[in-house]
């Protein structure tokens, strides 16, 4: 039996992460998130770790904030970068593997054929560099580790775009949205089944390094939101734009897919689909909004 140890797991991916975990037969799973385990105190890691036996971190935690991350880099720095070093060094020294995400903001996003893992990075705004320094850090401690970079990521848990188009699709009549930042959407429970499949197989000792993953296929921000209204049954007008209409102080990667040859290669996974998996987190929050009325 392994004990793992989760972190940020109040956050999309680290509640999806939530779910599984009783479904694990052979591991313990240890769910925290900042009031439990605050990863920022290097003190507090080490000792969690050593009183738990901890074998394997998965990193849920971070700075997600992007346009925060502009004023507040500072606390970016210290969640995204020296919290990753901590996970690191505590790792190193209890022989245990961390298993941390990344993003697709660590590109400049200029090109228009995929990401490989390999190509070389240039992130545009405080958020993407902090993410960056994280995973640099983690190679220079040098502790076994699988980083994950992913993209768009939304479920039914916190908030995200898909949750945002849901209301506002609701409450209006017409809506722009921009058509010139293309990716790929990643549903949180996906995400969440490849990382929960790498730790309950421990797939992590055959294959270590950086990966990418996003659900397959690509899309505007627009084409998103039409799918999401179309989904959620509202009839809202929505209109393409271009990003200078929303003035912001973070410049985004124009065209951020990830290819994940890699990933599904050396793990042999088959990736959903993104409006498969869309549809399946609509459902979700449907369910959810029923719940409560
Ligand atoms: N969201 C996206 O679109 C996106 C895109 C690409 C990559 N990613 C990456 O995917 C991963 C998961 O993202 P997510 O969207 O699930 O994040 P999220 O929903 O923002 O969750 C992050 C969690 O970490 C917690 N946290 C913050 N500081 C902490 C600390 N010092 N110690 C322990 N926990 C702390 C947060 O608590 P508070 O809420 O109280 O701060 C929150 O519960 C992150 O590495 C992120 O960078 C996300």
């Amino acid at each position: 039996m392994s004990n793992i140890l989760i972190t940020g797991a109040n956050g999309q991916l680290g509640n999806e992460m939530a779910t599984l975990a009783p479904q694990s037969a052979a591991n313990h799973y240890f769910l925290t998130d900042v009031a439990e385990l605050d990863i920022t105190d290097l003190e507090a890691v080490r000792a969690f770790v050593q009183a738990n036996r901890i074998d394997v971190i998965a990193n849920c935690a971070a700075y997600t904030n992007v346009d925060k991350a502009e004023d507040d880099t500072a606390t970016a720095d210290l969640i995204n970068h020296k919290a990753a070093e901590n996970l690191a060094i505590v790792c190193k020294e209890a022989d245990a593997f961390l298993i941390h995400i990344s993003t697709d903001y660590v590109f400049q996003g200029d090109k228009n054929i995929p990401c490989k893992e390999e190509e070389p990075t240039n992130p545009l705004g405080a958020y993407g560099r902090t993410k960056l320094a994280g995973e640099q850090a983690i190679a220079t401690v040098g502790c076994g580790s699988l980083i994950v970079r992913t993209a768009w990521l939304y479920s039914s848990y916190g908030n995200n775009f898909v949750k945002t188009m849901r209301r506002l699709t609701s409450e209006r009549d017409q809506l722009s949205v921009v058509f010139d930042q293309v990716g790929t959407p990643t549903f949180a429970g996906d995400l969440a089944a490849l990382l929960f499949k790498v730790i309950e197989e421990q797939l992590y000792l055959q294959h270590t390094g950086i990966y990418h993953f996003s659900n397959e296929g690509v899309c505007s921000w627009y084409d998103f939101a039409k799918e999401i209204a179309s989904l959620s049954g509202n009839s809202c007008d929505i209109q393409p734009c271009h990003s200078d209409e929303f003035p912001s102080k973070v410049k985004r990667p124009s065209f951020s897919v990830l290819d994940k040859t890699k990933l599904k290669r050396d793990f042999g996974v088959t990736v959903p689909y993104w409006k498969d998996s869309l549809v399946i987190c609509i459902r979700q929050l449907e369910e959810k909004a029923n719940q409560t009325v």
